[in-house]
């Protein structure tokens, strides 16, 4: 009987950790082109995942999201005039202070005091972002 319950449970947590599982999409292939901005950059998810996709696609309302970032409501002020939340351009650039790792953010914190890594990761121009 004890036998018949364990294998039970067994079966019922294997079931809700499929479901979790296919809940969460697979990653996209490498090569997103990122053009709402001046200098468009192509992104590739094969270089981030492991940091994780709730590092990038935060959760909205508690809920799992894996919305693009432009998406109405979102991120969808383009032109670096504005310093929203709302705003396309600072949470790519915002380089402190956000809730979560902006592009540039993450990209200092891991270059660290490595000089070449820094301009690779988070200059403005002949970086691994932008021409
Ligand atoms: C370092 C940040 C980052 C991480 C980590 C990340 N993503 Fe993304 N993801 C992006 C960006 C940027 C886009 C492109 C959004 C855009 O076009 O505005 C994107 C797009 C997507 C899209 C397409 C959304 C759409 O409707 O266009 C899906 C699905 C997605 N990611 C799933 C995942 C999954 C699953 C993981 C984890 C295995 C993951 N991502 C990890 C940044 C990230
Ligand atoms: C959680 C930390 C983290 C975040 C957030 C993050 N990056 Fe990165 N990114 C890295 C690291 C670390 C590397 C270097 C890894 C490597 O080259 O293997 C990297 C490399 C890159 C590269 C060069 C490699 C390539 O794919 O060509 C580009 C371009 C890039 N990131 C764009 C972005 C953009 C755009 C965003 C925001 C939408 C972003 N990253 C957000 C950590 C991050």
């Amino acid at each position: 009987m004890k036998k018949i319950f364990v294998i039970g449970l067994m079966l019922l947590i294997s079931a809700f950790a499929m479901t979790a599982i296919a809940a969460q999409p697979t990653a996209p292939a490498d090569g997103i082109k990122m053009e709402r901005t001046k200098k468009p950059l192509v992104f590739n998810h094969s270089k981030h995942v492991w940091a994780g996709c709730a590092v990038c696609h935060h959760p909205i309302d508690g809920q799992e999201n894996y919305v693009a970032c432009a998406t109405a409501g979102c991120h969808d002020v383009l032109g670096i005039k504005d310093k929203s939340i709302n705003s396309y351009y600072q949470i790519a650039h915002k380089a402190k202070g956000a809730k979560y790792y902006t592009c540039i953010s993450c990209h200092i914190a891991n270059a660290r005091d490595d000089k070449e890594l820094q301009k690779q990761l988070a200059g403005c121009a002949k970086s691994a972002c932008h021409s």
